[in-house]
């Protein structure tokens, strides 16, 4: 399956695996580079210890990785580090791009930028990225309000595209039915997130899986709970998509009430430590609504290449199909 985006990566497959906080680490991002993709390692919020592991762990494999712009730029020297380890793709996502793309370019790393407006789509053309991700709000994670259908046509977005960037769809795919649409809507290639997130290599606990594969496209909302109750300082109009957990739904709609410092502090103890025990409906699951789509927990290799094959045979089947309607 040869795109714009699997030549500029030089890749087989027009597959990006997002660089998720924490969740992406350098297993998955091998795994789906090996399998013919490109995989991001998330560099989140940022910790340097963190990244050195997970480089490590990606082993020869050629993979990026991605960061939080806005909290990339209160520990800048971050990104110097990880250009250190001469990464294929650098993925700046949720900030001003001014201060770090030009040190991405001239370290002669490929910039790619996931944007969710078409405001920061012409920001991400003015500084020049190599790659753009129209990013929608059916994504896991933070996202603001576009959809996938119009956000990737947009025809904005797509008349830019002469200006030698390729386009990438993200948010909601999951599938080889996510891929054939994707590049149907005019982009190059996808970033998928939530289904590698129900991979064997994600960094994250077996019992948030398994309430990812017993969800369905109605299970998530899109809220600010999970940073509020983080104390992360995410501007706005980001909010993250999650499971409808008990604690997420506990709080969503008395946000101002979870904010006051001593109900924040106690239910940030009481997330981490459902977090880690793996117990879902005490902590907030940042899923997209893909978890509709995800039936098992199974390698990023078999992930790959079964998004690939069945893309390839539905986009041969309507060939046939669409040969023979008659308008
Ligand atoms: C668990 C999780 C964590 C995420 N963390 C990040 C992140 O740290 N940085 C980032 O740029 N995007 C992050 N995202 C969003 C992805 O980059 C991507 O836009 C999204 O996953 C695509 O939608 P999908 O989940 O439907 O595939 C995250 C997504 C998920 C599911």
């Amino acid at each position: 399956m040869r795109t714009r985006l699997t030549q500029k990566l030089c890749i087989e497959h027009p597959i990006i695996s997002a660089p998720m906080g924490l969740a992406a680490g350098g297993r998955l991002a091998a795994a789906v580079t090996k399998a013919g993709g490109l995989g991001l390692i998330g560099g989140g919020y940022g910790d340097s210890e963190w990244l050195e592991r997970e480089f490590a762990a990606a082993g020869d494999e050629r993979i990026g990785c991605g960061f939080i712009t806005w909290s990339l730029a209160q520990k800048p020297d971050l990104l110097d580090f990880v250009l250190a380890h001469e990464p294929a793709g650098v993925m700046l996502s949720f900030g001003a791009l001014a201060p770090f793309a030009q040190r991405i370019k001239e370290a002669g790393v490929m910039l790619i930028c996931q944007v969710q407006t078409l405001a920061l789509a012409r920001e991400a053309v003015a500084a020049g990225a190599d790659i753009i991700v129209a990013q929608s709000a059916e994504a896991g994670g933070h996202a603001i309000e576009r959809a996938t259908f119009t956000g990737a046509r947009d025809r904005r977005l797509s008349r830019g595209r002469s200006a030698g960037y390729v386009l990438v769809a993200a948010g909601g795919v999951a599938d080889g039915h996510g891929l054939a649409a994707a590049l149907m809507l005019g982009a190059d290639g996808v970033l998928v997130g939530s289904r590698f997130w129900a991979s064997t290599e994600a960094l994250v606990q077996p019992e948030l899986q398994a309430a990812a594969v017993a969800a369905d496209g109605d299970s998530t909302i899109r809220t600010t709970v999970v940073d509020i109750v983080r104390g992360y300082d995410w501007p706005p109009p980001f909010t993250a998509r999650v499971i409808k957990t008990r604690l997420t739904m506990d709080w969503h709609g008395r946000e101002g009430e979870l904010a006051q410092p001593a109900v924040q502090e106690r239910e940030k103890a009481r997330y981490w430590k459902a977090f880690h025990a793996g117990d879902v409906e005490n902590t907030c699951v940042l899923a997209g609504e893909a978890v509709g789509l995800i039936r098992d927990v199974v390698p990023a290799g078999k992930i790959v290449r079964r998004m690939v094959e069945e893309a390839e045979a539905l986009l041969a089947r309507s060939a046939d199909t669409l040969g023979s309607v008659s308008i």
